[in-house]
């Protein structure tokens, strides 16, 4: 979708249709109402009597403006009251907006940009950023398999946000341009989760990283087999070891020449097809296992979106990219794994395999001296079991890095929660032959998941960096979609981290 900002109002914009917002509170959705009396008396008071628009959230109506405006269709998008407005609010009128030009066969919508209520915290910038995000992913489908496509169908693909006020034209520009950047990461991310198996595999993932690294100017190593063992990297060659696909491992830098700061790690989960391994998964939605590496996505559309904006940060991506396959040679439960940096771990169950490539890459990411490190990792069923697909458990070892995090998180809507590490949980994954085990007894998965992961980010003095790990198993993948976030890959962790790394000093 093209996105652009002008300085122009309802009467002049020349869109496919043009979309206000209105408020709920009495006084302001009658000053609205009246002020758009005066180009469509008799409209309006239709849809205000046969719709009984009351510019609640989440409503529309619309009209044909029979050329009293330049642009043929309006849309009114109720956004609430005005005492309950917050970024979320803008971002889904618009794909609110958006879905509903769509449906009208409109190719251009344009939004008047609203007035703020009095008092509103965020900034010009931020909410014309939401209101371009919210019209961005709103039309995000993965259709490149299609090929009957209808015939009838008409795509969404030019916003343009309006303002008559000279002194907020620039702010909303950047606010768009901002959105169309973060949106690029988001529907990366989405491509790749999407994709099937057949078509991201390690080899491939790492491809997608190389070519995004060489367009945006950010470093990319790919590790090959040979490498990944020297190394001694045991439990993403474990994983791999089933698999006909040989795995990866991918180091991508951004700022890398920057020695003054100590970079930020970030580690994404890269199975790219989780069948379960030797303790194999049901089939009834084994399909969804090609996006058990949204982590690694959203780490690779992080590090475009943060390169693209040029963000005061030095930033490293760690992925260890395989598929998780049953077989002759595969993996078996029992087995002991050696990984980087010399712990072991007993393997209880083969399908509890992100957290043995996760384990390689954080002893790893110590060798960067990070600032903070934080992973990412569709980690746990036991996740969706406690939050759904609403929000993303967040552990970590750091409170001030979780809270930066969780601002990040109420401000983009990309919304996380804590689980506790409370040294007791430890008790659960341990080994009688071994230094860790890779499953937990019954109950907390998601936390007996995470204390695992906590066993291998300290150093041999048992010094441990900060870190947090993010569990997005049920933010990631969606089983039904909603105005700005379809069914599938959701691209979760693009939004937040971006938004986490430009408020980081
Ligand atoms: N990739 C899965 C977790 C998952 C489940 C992601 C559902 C998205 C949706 C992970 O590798 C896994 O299989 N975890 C097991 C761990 C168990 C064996 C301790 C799980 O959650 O069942
Ligand atoms: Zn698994
Ligand atoms: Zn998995």
């Amino acid at each position: 979708m093209k996105t652009s900002t002008l300085k122009s109002n309802l009467k002049t914009i020349k869109a496919d249709a043009v979309a206000i917002l209105i408020y709920q509170d009495k006084k302001i959705f009658e000053e609205q109402i009246s002020g758009l009396k005066k180009y469509f008396p008799n409209e309006i008071d239709h849809i205000i009597k046969f719709e009984s628009f009351k510019g609640k959230p989440e409503t529309t109506v619309f009209t044909y403006t029979e050329k009293k405006i330049n642009s043929p269709r309006l849309i009114l998008v109720g956004v609430g009251e005005q005492g309950k407005t917050t970024l979320e609010t803008f971002r889904k009128a618009s794909a609110i907006a958006s879905n509903k030009a769509k449906s009208m066969k409109a190719k251009h919508l344009s939004i008047i940009f609203p007035k703020l209520p009095v008092g509103f915290n965020p900034t010009i910038e931020e909410t014309a950023q939401s209101i371009g995000e919210g019209a961005i992913l709103s039309q995000y489908k993965f259709d490149k398999y299609i090929t009957s496509k209808k015939e009838d169908e008409v795509k969404l693909n030019e916003l343009t946000v309006c303002t008559e006020d000279e002194a907020k034209y620039k702010s909303i520009s950047k606010g768009v341009g901002i959105a169309r950047i973060i949106c690029d990461g988001v529907i990366l991310a989405r491509n790749l989760a999407n994709a099937p198996a057949s078509e991201i595999y390690p080899e491939t993932l790492a491809q997608a990283a190389k070519e995004s690294s060489e367009k945006y100017g950010f470093k990319c190593s790919i590790w090959n087999e040979k490498k990944i063992k020297q190394e001694g990297f045991g439990g993403l060659m474990g994983v791999s070891s089933g698999s006909t696909r040989p795995p990866r491992f991918i180091i991508l830098e951004y700022n890398s020449d920057k020695k003054e700061y100590n970079p930020i790690v970030l580690v994404g989960k890269g199975i790219t097809f989780d069948s379960g391994g030797i303790s194999i998964k049901p089939s009834a939605k084994m399909s969804e296992m090609k996006m058990d590496m949204s982590g690694a996505a959203a780490v690779i559309g992080t590090i475009e979106a943060t390169a693209r904006l040029k963000l005061p940060v030095r930033l490293i991506g760690l992925i260890p990219a395989t598929e998780n396959m049953p077989s002759g040679s595969a993996m078996k439960p029992g087995d002991i794994i050696t990984h980087y940096g010399g712990k072991t771990s007993e393997v209880d169950n083969t399908d509890a395999e992100g957290r043995l490539i996760l384990a390689d890459a954080l002893a790893y990411a110590r060798s960067y001296n990070p600032a903070a490190v934080i992973d990412l990792a569709t980690l746990t069923g036991a996740v969706v079991v406690a939050l759904g697909h609403h929000a993303t458990a967040v552990l970590g070892n750091d409170e001030e890095l979780i809270s930066k995090i969780k601002s990040a998180g109420e401000k983009t809507y990309e919304r996380v929660w804590q689980l506790p590490m409370f040294d007791e949980y430890e008790k659960q994954i341990k080994s009688d032959i071994a230094d860790v085990k890779n499953i937990g007894s019954r109950g907390a998965g998601t936390i007996t998941a995470a204390m695992f992961l906590k066993k291998f980010i300290s150093n041999k003095n048992k010094k441990e960096y900060k870190w947090a790990h993010l569990d997005i198993a049920g933010t990631a993948i969606m089983d039904e979609g909603s105005p700005y976030i379809p069914k599938g890959g959701s691209g979760v962790g693009v939004r937040l981290l971006t938004e986490l790394l430009r408020n980081w000093k």
